[in-house]
């Protein structure tokens, strides 16, 4: 009773899994035309590969052509046996099987001339290996009773596919989080400006130790379209075959645009004002009062934990960072003074959105005031803008005194994201000369 339970269940699952992966074949198809130069080589270099998805054909390995011994014979003559001949013959339940950890029996069905045979009586069936890992495996049909001959034929369990968790878009590029998957050797994702998915291409991660991946796209203003799947590469007889999971749902993500208007520059929502994008000189906002309110609860919080919080530098107009810019080029010359102070259009003061905090000096860094602003200004909408190590992308020396308003809950992703803001948003910060 509980054995025909599970062959039932077992059943269903195969039937399942062949509606499921129907789909499969399609897509496959198209991805060999879309395959990039790149992924091919790769591919190539690997010596000779067969590529196997959830909807390869089975393959007939060998033939009925079974000596016939001298006993069979004999008995043969008593009554005559039939010979099975493989294109007449149709074994149904022997479809592809995504992996699920379990191990799975199968109910096949052997039909031969329009006739339905039975299994104990008719033929016996084995498989190669226990029905549980990603692999190929052949199902044995030895025929007996009335009949004779052996067939053989291939299926695969394919691994489990994945699913995109996340998906965050700068200007061009997306970064995705996916649901890693163990026992695989990497994920393909496919993306395309189309959402079937026609045009698209490929990346494919090459390792299995991972959880997100980012690719880079042309910066221009379109929206993508990603699914992802996993494989496992496998040696079968001397030759690389790769097990496809099934495709994950698809996701479409806008990617990030560097969008001007009146003069200034906004990514996200967020001006910018940097050694790539700068002000005009008669851009003059005065101190924004959103950030100064937000900097004001932050000083009062702060001073409950004994820290003490004075704005030094706030807005500054272009003549006064013309003035103080020059005033450091002539101190240490250019080159050192664009590490330090930015040129005018270019400085974050003249938005009104950045503030100087408590000192200038280096030896702010490292004292209770500059570790309690690192880890807590972006409660309140700030981000330190100029972060240690960051040099070469914010364009500007570790300036731990310097927080920008970018508002919160914005701030909050920034920060964990432990990017500057050039890195969060997909910008440079780069003088053109
Ligand atoms: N010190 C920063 C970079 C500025 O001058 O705006
Ligand atoms: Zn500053």
């Amino acid at each position: 009773m509980k054995k025909n339970l599970i062959i039932g269940i077992v059943i269903l699952t195969a039937v399942l899994s062949v509606t499921a992966l129907s789909a499969v074949a399609i897509s496959h198809h198209i991805n060999h035309e879309n395959q990039t130069a790149e992924s091919l080589s790769a591919e190539s270099s690997a010596g000779h590969e067969e590529t196997v998805n959830a909807a390869a054909e089975n393959t007939v390995q060998s033939n009925t052509a079974s000596h016939i011994s001298e006993a069979s014979k004999q008995e043969s003559s008593e009554k005559e046996k039939m010979l099975i001949d493989e294109n007449h013959c149709t074994v149904e339940g022997l479809d592809n099987i995504l992996f699920d950890g379990n191990e799975h029996t199968l109910g096949i069905s052997v039909i031969y001339q329009g006739e339905v045979l039975e299994n104990g009586t008719d033929y016996d069936v084995s498989y190669s290996g226990t029905l549980m890992n990603p692999d190929r495996y052949t199902a044995e049909i030895i025929f007996k009773g009335d009949y004779e001959g052996t067939i053989k034929k291939d299926f695969y369990i394919l691994p489990s596919g994945t699913e995109i968790t996340d998906i965050k878009t700068k200007t061009g590029s997306i970064h995705i989080d996916f649901e890693p998957q163990e026992n695989l050797s990497g994920y393909q994702i496919e993306y395309s400006k189309k959402d079937d998915f026609s045009e698209s291409e490929i990346f494919d991660t090459e390792s299995a130790e991972m959880s997100s991946a980012a690719i880079d796209v042309e910066k221009d203003n379109a929206t993508y379209y990603l699914r992802i799947r996993t494989y496992l590469q496998k040696d079968i007889n001397g030759e690389t075959e790769k097990l496809y999971s099934e495709w994950s749902e698809p996701k479409s993500a806008e990617l990030l645009q560097i969008a001007e208007r009146d003069g200034l520059t906004y990514v996200d929502g967020i001006i910018i004002a940097n050694k790539t994008y700068d002000l005009p000189s008669d851009y003059a906002p005065d101190v924004n009062e959103e950030a100064v309110i937000a900097f004001e609860k932050m000083a009062a919080d702060a001073a409950e934990d004994g820290i003490d919080l004075t704005i030094v530098s706030g807005y500054r107009s272009y003549d006064l960072q013309n003035w103080l810019y020059h005033s450091y080029v002539e101190e240490r010359g250019q080159e050192n003074a664009d590490k330090i102070s930015a040129r005018p259009g270019h400085s974050e003061h003249q938005t009104g959105l950045a503030f100087d905090i408590n000192t200038t000096a280096s030896s702010f860094a490292g004292t209770p005031e500059a570790i309690w602003l690192d880890e807590n200004c972006y409660k309140y909408g700030f981000i330190v803008r100029y972060p240690e190590g960051k040099e070469d992308i914010t364009g500007y020396s570790y300036e731990p005194w310097h927080i920008r308003y970018i508002g919160y809950p914005y701030s909050e992703k920034v920060y964990e994201s432990g990017l500057t803001l050039e890195e969060y948003l997909g910008i440079t910060s780069k003088y053109s000369e």
